[in-house]
């Protein structure tokens, strides 16, 4: 049978665990789609040798390897706003299916791309966007679909919580402990996105879309990051019986209000929010028929964010194999009413 090809669009931290795991996982992932999962290409900034990564895949001209019509499905791992959009709307337009972790591009542009992604019938799928490896994009768009969400607590920035978690239980500065989660692959390439609360800022705005089918942009989210946390104020939560965490609060009103934010919060010790350690993310969902449901793991770094990538590659693959699309983003077609100062 003919390979299902693939385009991957950067080659940093997690798109060279992709393009690791496409490899060395390459019969179990043919036994999961029912073909071969073939990669094609690379997409890079600038050209030169990778450890681990074969150099004959490696282009520069990106536009032409999402624009070949032999590739079916473009995975996007550059970040950031531009060439990445420019790229997956080329890709879509092109018939490809589309697995991106690009969040601050889908917290902006989420509208356009899945406007797209309409038009074509193609698949969008981006579980890696938010928490990691933490399946949470896939429960709330589909598992939950029938459900109604009330309320959605995370904590989804890998980064903040490894500081903070360093701040309190070895008593780190501030700077010690970002430089550490640089060099373990949680930041952010511009460590600016995590420690301001943008990062996490774009990941609520993707799970408040989904949890109440509407669409809440960046802008719409009330940020504040944790470069004013002291360790003068890690000691006085402590005092307190409290643990600092960055959290990510997004919850709908009785009439359809939604509010989202990313504050610093105190944490009292018991809530389970405050024994997520290091680089952990947890999200918290809140629904009438379900309850209360929890998601925990791993948030950031090169192997973890891959796995969640390769669930949705898998997934666009077994699509296109059969001839369908996924679940489509129903979920965006009303207008979101926010309220981003109500948290
Ligand atoms: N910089 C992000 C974090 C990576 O620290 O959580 C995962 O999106």
């Amino acid at each position: 049978d003919a390979p299902v090809r693939v385009a991957l669009l950067g080659c940093g931290v997690v798109g060279s665990q992709v393009a690791r795991i496409l490899v060395e996982q390459a019969d179990d992932l043919k036994a999961r789609v029912g073909r071969p999962l073939e990669l094609v290409g690379i997409g890079v900034r600038t050209p030169g040798p990778r450890p681990g990564i074969d150099e004959a895949l490696l282009t520069t001209d990106v536009e032409a390897l999402v624009r070949r019509e032999d590739v079916d499905v473009v995975i996007e791992l550059i970040g950031g706003i531009e060439p990445a959009l420019t790229l997956i709307l080329a890709a879509i337009e092109t018939g490809k299916s589309v697995v991106t972790a690009n969040k601050a591009l889908l917290a902006q542009h989420g509208a356009e791309v899945f406007g797209a992604a309409r038009a074509s019938d193609v698949d969008v799928y981006y579980e890696a966007s938010v928490a990691g490896a933490i399946p949470i994009i896939r429960p709330l768009r589909e598992s939950l679909v029938g459900d109604a969400i009330t309320s959605v607590l995370g904590i989804v920035n890998g980064t903040t919580n490894y500081i903070l978690d360093q701040m309190h239980t070895h008593g780190s500065s501030f700077a010690d402990a970002l430089a550490e989660a640089q060099s373990l692959g949680y930041a952010e390439a511009d460590p600016t996105a995590d420690v301001e609360g943008h990062d996490a800022a774009a990941k609520a705005a993707i799970l408040a879309s989904l949890a109440f089918h509407t669409r809440v942009n960046l802008t719409d989210v009330d940020c504040e990051g944790i470069t004013g946390i002291s360790t003068g104020d890690i000691a006085a939560a402590e005092r307190l019986g409290c643990v600092v965490k960055l959290l990510a609060r997004c919850s709908v009103s009785a009439d359809g209000t939604v509010a989202v934010g990313v504050h610093p919060t105190m944490v009292p010790v018991e809530h389970p929010l405050a024994g997520i350690r290091g680089a952990y993310n947890a999200v918290f969902v809140e629904s009438v028929n379900a309850g209360r449901l929890m998601f925990m793991g791993p948030g950031a770094g090169g192997s973890p964010t891959a796995s969640a990538v390769l669930g949705d590659v898998v997934t666009a693959a077994r699509n296109r194999v059969r001839g369908v699309s996924g679940p489509g983003e129903s979920a965006y077609s009303t207008p979101g009413i926010t309220d981003p100062g109500r948290v």
